[in-house]
């Protein structure tokens, strides 16, 4: 088992595994410790350390599988089938930009698909996941459609590099890609201000306070847009509460506080 003793004493040298250079990651060792000592198991710690890579690579290379795998003294093969399930890691470069256009249900029926359909045309008709520029570089931007983004009282909408941009037409989205071609970063409707991809990657691998993300105050931003704080508010006002989940324990909540309708 790798401890963080091990990760942070490898931290100088160039290594190669399995006839991968890792010298590229020799300056990540020591935030590759950091992260492993946030988790009593170290193996806990892969999720961050994908985004590390990512970080480092725009997308996880092979050379970002095999210094996972050298860190958490875990198989190549353990950190390809993870970072192969979840979407948010990448196996191509993605460019400077990471747009997502939300294609789901309700963000469909919104216009969501029209959305998708006019950044694809602009972008000269690349696909899912592709990149139009040389990815890294200022104004290339990477589409994806994406799964609901958890707005849907803000749809449509759709992000860069997660941040939100809400209540979408196809004509806004337009001036948005257009904005970041020109190197441009619109400011989010609500939440930080714009980076970019690389940089994001930074912060969700764990590290807000970093001066390579401008630190902590850069991004902070409001997260919640008025419209979803209304009902929250309301229900607060009026004393409402959710019922008390079925198996709830004797530590648990029993009564139900009155709803609406006579519900309890
Ligand atoms: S369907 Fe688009 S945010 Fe939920």
């Amino acid at each position: 088992m790798t401890s963080t003793g091990d990760v942070a004493q490898r931290s100088s040298t160039s290594r190669t595994v399995n006839e991968v250079d890792l010298s590229r990651f020799d300056g990540q060792r020591e935030r590759a410790a950091a992260i492993v000592m946030r988790y009593p198991e170290p193996r806990s710690a892969l999720l961050p350390l994908l985004h590390l890579v990512q970080y480092v690579e725009g997308h996880v290379s092979r050379e970002g599988v095999a210094f996972c795998a050298d860190v958490l003294d875990i198989t190549p093969a353990e950190v390809s089938a993870v970072a192969t399930f979840y979407t948010m890691y990448k196996r191509e470069p993605v460019g400077e930009h990471l747009v997502s256009v939300c294609t789901n249900t309700l963000c469909a029926a919104l216009g969501g698909d029209d959305i998708y359909a006019a950044v694809r045309e602009r972008l000269g008709g690349i696909g899912h996941e592709e990149t139009a520029g040389e990815p890294g570089t200022t104004g290339s931007l990477t589409i994806e459609h994406a799964e609901c983004l958890a707005a849907c009282d803000l749809a449509p909408v759709l992000t860069v590099n997660y941040e939100f941009y809400d209540r979408q037409t196809v004509d806004s989205a337009l001036e948005i890609i257009a904005a970041l071609q020109r190197g441009e970063k619109p400011h989010p409707t609500r939440g930080a201000p714009l980076t970019d991809f690389r940089r994001i990657e930074l912060l969700l691998a764990g590290f807000f306070d970093d001066p390579e993300v401008g630190g902590a105050a850069a991004n902070a931003g409001p997260s919640a847009d008025e419209a979803t704080l209304r009902g929250a508010r309301l229900a607060e006002e009026r004393g409402w509460t959710a019922p008390p989940m079925p198996d709830a324990g004797p530590d648990r909540p029993t009564e139900a506080t009155d709803l609406p309708g006579g519900a309890s």
